[in-house]
């Protein structure tokens, strides 16, 4: 196939500045972006929460990026390299706070970690909306 594939996964909740970033910088790698966008089921089993954005909505809103080329439901953490394979990904990117834990995937494409946008997360925007009493916890 032509031209390189590049390859990333997230949940994309509350989407801000920092997960754009990161898209555009792992889009910048190849000439195709594709995007394993979490479950709202896997992010139970993984985190004991559902996002506040559910699954169809978070999809939604990465599909309609200008540096996304394709998105697709991560059901399982346990599939990523099933994922790379599926869409003959030639580079996974992470960002930097994975580093090192997917190097076993370099048997079946590059792997790149790249820096965070410093200051800003789903957790803190989260967690901020709840000191500011916007929200409460259930
Ligand atoms: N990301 C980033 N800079 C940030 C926040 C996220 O580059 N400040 C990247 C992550 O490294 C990941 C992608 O965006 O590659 C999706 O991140 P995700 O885990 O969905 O979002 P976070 O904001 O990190 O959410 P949480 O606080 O729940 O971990």
């Amino acid at each position: 196939m032509a031209g390189k594939t590049v390859i990333t996964f997230g949940t994309y909740d509350l989407f801000h500045v920092g997960h754009l970033r990161l898209l555009q910088r792992a889009r910048a790698l190849g000439d195709r972006l594709v995007v394993g966008v979490s479950t709202d089921a896997l992010n139970v089993s993984k985190k004991n929460f559902s996002p506040s954005i559910p699954q169809t909505d978070r999809i939604e809103i990465i599909r309609s990026l200008r540096c996304v080329d394709e998105a697709f439901f991560e059901e399982s953490l346990e599939l990523k390299g099933d994922y790379i394979r599926q869409f003959k990904a030639d580079t996974l990117v992470m960002g930097h706070d994975w580093e090192g834990r997917f190097d076993h995937f370099r048997d079946l494409c590059e792997v790149a970690y790249l820096p965070r946008t410093e200051g800003i997360s789903t957790t803190q925007i989260r967690e901020d909306m709840i000191r500011r009493g916007f929200i409460t916890y259930s």
